[in-house]
């Protein structure tokens, strides 16, 4: 594991998008795994304003999204679709054609899931994969279970992932129960992992994540296992470590 120590999230996005860059750089049909959440919004702010510079190339880069909630339309502002339109994707020289988030709308969840997986496999997997961190130590919607979930899958969303992304609803009620989220498996499979955190709410969590036990109790203990983890965290996240 490489840890990245920033003074804030500025500096987290800014350090992310610096890796984000250089792997687009270096393959440019780079296959990216992609995540939503107010973590990644400085990320893609970075993002846009390089390429509005001249320094990205967006035209041959794959992507494939963590996640989606079950039931929202993509042009619903709620939705992950929607969020990486207004956050990435209609800002810089994506083809649509290219990007992937699983769809919410789907009567056949679990066809849905098996399909999104075969995509990934058949790009040859994920180069780099963006992940934030839940409260409850969830990566992408893996949600805390008895098991680690290697394959996408529909889950039921926990009362505090439910609480804690309210702050993106009108109401806590219009937040969606069931998500579909890629597993475990692609994530692990992907060749660099780039996890970002910030803010004091994730400190202890953050702290159980990367030196507690790996156990499916906490999802993202799994990251310990994979060999290119790069965390960029604040200082707010890592003072407890
Ligand atoms: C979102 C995702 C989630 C978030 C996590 C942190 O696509 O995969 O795991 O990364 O819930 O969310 P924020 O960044 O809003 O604290």
């Amino acid at each position: 594991m490489r840890l990245i120590r920033t003074k804030d999230y500025k500096e987290m996005s800014r350090k992310a998008a610096n890796i984000v860059a250089a792997q687009v750089i270096q393959k440019e049909d780079s296959v990216l795994g992609l995540a939503t959440g107010s973590t990644m919004i400085g990320l893609y702010e970075e993002l846009v304003s390089r390429y509005r510079q001249g320094d990205l190339d967006f035209s041959k880069v794959r992507t494939f999204n963590l996640d989606e909630y079950l039931g929202l339309h993509p042009d619903n502002p709620y939705s992950y679709h929607y969020y990486m339109k207004t956050n990435l994707f209609d800002h810089v020289n994506i083809a649509p054609e290219n990007t992937h988030i699983p769809n919410g709308m789907t009567d056949h969840p679990d066809e849905e899931c098996r399909n999104y997986d075969l995509q990934i496999e058949s790009l040859g997997g994920i180069d780099l994969q963006l992940l934030g961190l839940g409260l409850d130590g969830h990566i992408g919607f893996n949600e805390p279970d008895d098991v680690f979930r290697k394959e996408s899958h529909c889950v039921r969303l926990d009362e505090s992932t439910i609480q804690a992304n309210s702050r993106f609803f009108d109401h806590e009620n219009d937040v969606p129960r069931h998500a579909l989220t890629m597993g475990m498996g692609a994530i692990m499979k992907a060749k660099t992992i780039l996890f970002c955190v910030n803010g004091k709410a994730k400190t202890s969590i953050l702290k159980q994540v990367l030196y507690g036990p790996i156990t499916p109790r906490v999802p993202g203990s799994i990251l310990q296992l994979h060999p290119n983890l790069i965390v960029v965290a604040d200082e707010e996240a890592l003072s407890e470590i």
